[in-house]
């Protein structure tokens, strides 16, 4: 049984459908704990009446990204961590967090990366008018929401979205896309070859959305 991790600053909602799917199709994994930076995220009643081991480690009561990201990786680490997951965590991690979980660490960032790293994705997709966007899981890098990609869900982008409905929209198919991913690693199918990620058995790691639009 493989350990998985959870880090989340919020709602949850990708945690949820992970540890739903995990509970559910009866993964060679289970998840030992959702950790938060912030005690007051959503997503820890959810993992808690899930049965699922919460600890928060308030980022503010650190002086400094190291000594935060020293004790957050000290309580991950008394899970004995084989995955950790990057669910809507909203903190930059220092280079030695991230080398320490290398080739074991994943995130779902909300676009198709290396399109609109960093914040504000959905807004950033609609000032340039592309008419795909997406979500992207990838494993984590030091470099911020760079690392090879595993698995990508795209969506059309139409006249009338708003940040909002495309957010909406694409959050759907990250709870379709999130825990394919995770359970990938789990069931040990993911490599890496020269920073390209490959699954075996070949599967397609693209998820389009059923929402494109009729044609006039
Ligand atoms: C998601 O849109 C995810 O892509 C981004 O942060 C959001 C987290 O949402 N990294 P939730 O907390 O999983 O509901």
């Amino acid at each position: 049984m493989k350990n998985i991790v959870i880090l989340i600053s919020g709602r949850g909602s990708n945690m949820e459908a992970i540890v739903r799917a995990c509970q559910s199709e009866g993964w060679p994994g289970r998840i030992a704990a959702v950790i938060s930076n912030r005690p007051d995220a959503a997503g820890l009643g959810f993992a808690a009446s899930h049965g699922i081991a919460t600890a928060v480690v308030d980022h503010k009561g650190y002086p400094d990204r190291e000594s935060f990201d020293a004790a957050l990786a000290q309580a991950i680490d008394g899970f004995s961590p084989d995955l950790v997951v990057l669910a809507g965590f909203m903190r930059i991690l220092t280079a030695g967090f991230v080398k320490h979980y290398e080739r074991r660490m994943l995130n779902i960032h909300p676009s198709l990366l290396p399109c609109f790293p960093g914040l504000h994705t959905h807004e950033q997709a609609l000032a340039v008018g592309v008419k795909v966007h997406g979500a992207t899981v990838h494993f984590v890098t030091a470099e911020l929401d760079h690392g090879p990609i595993v698995l990508q869900a795209a969506i059309e982008v139409r006249q009338s979205d708003t940040p909002d409905t495309l957010a909406a929209r694409l959050l759907t198919q990250e709870h379709v896309i999130y825990p394919r991913a995770v359970r990938w690693f789990v069931e040990g199918r993911l490599s890496l070859d020269q920073g390209v990620v490959r699954v075996s058995p070949d599967v397609s790691q693209l998820v389009i959305g059923a929402d494109a639009a009729e044609v006039a």
